[in-house]
């Protein structure tokens, strides 16, 4: 099938566009890619998971490994050589999911931009010389620091407040400057507070994964200021749809797109209903802690573009879909 201009695709369109296709999925034994090279290696993908393993496990991609179309490559984005040359050749999509984290990066600054500027450059200039048809690059909300206009949508400034909102930054602006020059496909889902099975839930993982282990090993949850800063929740499936339109629509080429369901959470609105459900006698109760050095406050997601260009639809049940979702935990945790 070539490229669709509508907005929503059916399994057969999926299947049509990516079977046999060689991708592409860096970063694909952390969270977010683990959960794109998944759909991919259904779809029928020729998959190639590219990751270093910094921060992702093997036991996030374990179950895909018997299957005939699913291969590991254990390398860094940032290695020129010929491994990378026979990676890329004949590669039809790139889903540049790899990142040195927001957390991690403001102990090693220098490993971030390194990573997520130099890494992209990189990949893009692989993308270039051996001709692949679509580059989709996972950025971050964070690029936007403190929103200053309500609800925040693509043309907002870009005002990062941590070394990895600047990083992700300077890796989008290569991103465009290959488009822009070169004529690279390139698309740019800037995702927000992503959650699901498998994100990771130690001090560099996410708060709905933090919270549910600490809850299960028994200790409080510990909120940082007065919890009333808002999160986008965002179910990690519906970002696997946008990666997947982002690579079929024809209308996706050179663009950003706000991936975020738009919904708004409190954090201590977070932490109180995760105790209700799950507390089940252990005694705890919401802890708080200081302010972080640069939390930002309010999140109201503009997510129209995406919806309307590309036909992603997101998960607005976020209880319901948590609630669902922690019916396992250990799948949660990525145990
Ligand atoms: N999780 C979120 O809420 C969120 C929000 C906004 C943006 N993002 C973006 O989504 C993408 C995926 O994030 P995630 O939450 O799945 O994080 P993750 O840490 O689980 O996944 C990142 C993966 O990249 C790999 N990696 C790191 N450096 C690498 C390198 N130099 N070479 C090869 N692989 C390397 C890690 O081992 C890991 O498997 C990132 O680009 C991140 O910036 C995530």
């Amino acid at each position: 099938m070539s490229r669709t201009n509508s907005t929503s695709s059916t399994l057969e369109d999926k299947v049509e566009f990516f079977k046999g296709k060689k991708v592409i999925v860096t970063g694909g034994a952390g969270f977010i890619g683990s959960h794109v090279c998944e759909e991919l290696v259904l779809l029928g993908a020729n998959v190639f998971c590219l990751d270093d393993f910094s921060a992702g496990k093997r036991s996030n991609v374990a179950f895909m490994t018997e299957r005939a179309n699913f291969h590991v490559v254990a390398k860094d984005v940032c290695d020129d050589d010929s491994v990378m040359g026979d990676l890329f050749s004949g590669a039809d999509c790139v889903f540049h999911n790899a990142a040195s984290k927001k957390n991690v990066c403001l102990l090693d600054p220098r490993r971030d931009l390194q990573v997520n500027a130099g890494g992209t450059l990189n990949l893009l200039q692989y993308a270039l010389k051996f001709k692949v048809a679509k580059f989709v690059q996972a950025s971050t909300g964070s690029v936007y620091g403190e929103p200053k206009v309500f609800p925040t949508d693509e043309g907002h400034a870009f005002e990062p407040v941590s070394y990895y909102g600047v990083s992700k930054l300077a890796g989008e602006r290569y991103v465009d400057v290959f488009h822009k020059l070169y004529g690279l496909n390139t698309t740019i889902l800037r995702y927000f507070h992503v959650y699901g099975p498998r994100q990771e839930s130690n001090e560099f993982g996410g708060v709905v994964s933090i919270f549910l282990r600490r809850i299960l090993e028994s200790q409080n949850p510990v909120v940082f200021g007065d919890g009333h800063q808002v999160r986008s929740f965002t179910w990690v499936k519906d970002l696997v749809e946008a990666n997947l339109a982002a690579a079929m629509s024809t209308r996706s080429g050179g663009q950003a797109y706000n991936a975020a369901s738009g919904i708004q959470v409190s954090i201590l609105d977070l932490a109180t209903s995760m105790l209700r459900v799950l507390e089940q006698g252990r005694q705890l109760q919401v802890e708080f802690g200081d302010p972080l050095v640069g939390d930002i406050m309010n999140f109201e997601v503009d997510n129209r573009k995406i919806r309307e260009e590309l036909g992603v639809t997101f998960n607005q049940d976020f209880w319901g879909t948590l609630r669902l979702a922690l019916t396992n935990t250990d799948a949660f945790l990525g145990r």
